[in-house]
């Protein structure tokens, strides 16, 4: 933690939305959102995998888009509405796009499950067509190294158009 979070150095406030709650932090200018969401914030949902920007485990929602937290400095998301994988549900019902990775079994050891499902959700507002080879393409960005890869597809396949007809649960509004 220490390495992380060096003593000393000046911290910055910052006001921003997490999964539709109001938060104002104080951050130190080289702290990662992976970081203030793992470290500070408790939110363990959202994971590291690579730390560099080329996996995608650290996929989040920014304002809507998807974008890896790692290569995001906490302090650039003064303002920002963020949505990570424990806001994607409400309450006791699950997001869409969660749902269809359960149906689809669409993931074995689910380490790169919620960085696959925040990537998805933010592909479904992209306007891209719900094909299995734009879909591929499109989760380039997400790898999964239990190979998980064509349920994956199966289950966004399925939740797209689910999503665009009822564009209602966390993360699918237009900004
Ligand atoms: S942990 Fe961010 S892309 Fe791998
Ligand atoms: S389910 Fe194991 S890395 Fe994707």
């Amino acid at each position: 933690m220490s390495e992380i979070f060096p003593e000393g150095g000046q911290q910055h406030p910052i006001d921003l939305t997490i999964n539709a709650q109001a938060r104002s932090l104080q951050v130190h200018p080289w702290t990662t959102l992976l970081d203030l969401l793992r470290e500070q914030l408790d939110l363990i949902g959202t994971k590291k995998g690579c730390d560099h920007g080329q996996c995608g485990a650290c996929t989040v929602l920014r304002d809507g888009k998807r974008i890896n937290a790692c290569l995001t400095l906490a302090i650039m998301c003064d303002g920002a509405d963020l949505v990570t994988i424990e806001g994607l549900a409400s309450g006791d019902q699950l997001h869409p796009m969660q749902r269809a990775f359960i149906t689809h079994d669409a993931f074995q050891c689910g380490y790169c499950t919620p960085g696959q499902i925040c990537s998805a959700v933010g592909l479904a507002r992209e306007g891209h067509a719900a094909t299995p080879d734009v879909i591929r393409e499109q989760m380039s960005g997400n790898l999964c190294r239990c190979g998980a890869y064509s349920n994956i597809v199966a289950a966004v396949q399925e939740a797209l158009p689910l999503m665009r007809a009822a564009p209602q649960a966390q993360g699918d509004q237009q900004p």
